[in-house]
């Protein structure tokens, strides 16, 4: 991980917005794909308050987070890691930093089946608040719970 970077990919000069869209997508989150990525970018007026970062290793994109902002908390809207780097810490560092960029409360929902993220997101300091019954419909039409979790502001920092 010595050679990972963090950048944000609005605003990075080589365009990994593709490269995060097709992430997303390929990690069961396509309601953040390619083209909603470029109409964020292109249309920031319909989107305010929406911020991505992801980390690269030699210029490839391994993991990204997607959130958006408001007055008085953030929502996790997405993260995923790419597949070939999977269990290897790359979300826990992403989310990290980028929860100690601002000092406010964080909220996001999952679904109940998603063991992997709803680990990551406890082990951050994330803990369920409700659950949101039959929530989501899966490409075979099953409906699954979600679960909405929180991270108070404080403490403001995790360990780096
Ligand atoms: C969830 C996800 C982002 C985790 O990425 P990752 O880089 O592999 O995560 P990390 O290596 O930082 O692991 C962090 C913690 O998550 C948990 N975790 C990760 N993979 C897990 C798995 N397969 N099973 C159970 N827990 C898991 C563990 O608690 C782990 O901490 P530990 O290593 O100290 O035990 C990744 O699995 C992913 O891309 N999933 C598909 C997209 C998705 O579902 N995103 C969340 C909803 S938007």
């Amino acid at each position: 991980m010595n050679n990972a970077n963090i950048c944000n990919f609005f605003n990075s000069k080589e365009n990994h917005l593709a490269s995060v869209g097709s992430l997303f997508r390929n990690s069961g989150i396509p309601q953040w794909g390619e083209n909603t990525l470029f109409d964020i970018k292109n249309v920031p007026q319909k989107w305010l308050g929406i911020q991505g970062y992801c980390i690269t290793v030699s210029s490839n994109i391994i993991s990204a987070i997607l959130a958006r902002s408001n007055e008085d908390f953030t929502e996790i809207l997405a993260i995923a890691t790419h597949s070939a780097y999977k269990n290897k810490g790359y979300a826990t560092k992403l989310l990290t930093y980028f929860i100690n960029l601002k000092a406010t409360s964080y909220l996001l929902e999952v679904s109940t089946q998603n063991t992997a993220a709803i680990n990551l997101y406890n082990k951050i300091g994330f803990n369920a608040l409700s659950t949101r019954k039959k929530y989501y419909t899966m490409p075979d039409n099953s409906l699954q719970d979600a679960v909405v979790m929180k991270r108070s502001c404080f403490p403001q920092t995790v360990g780096t």
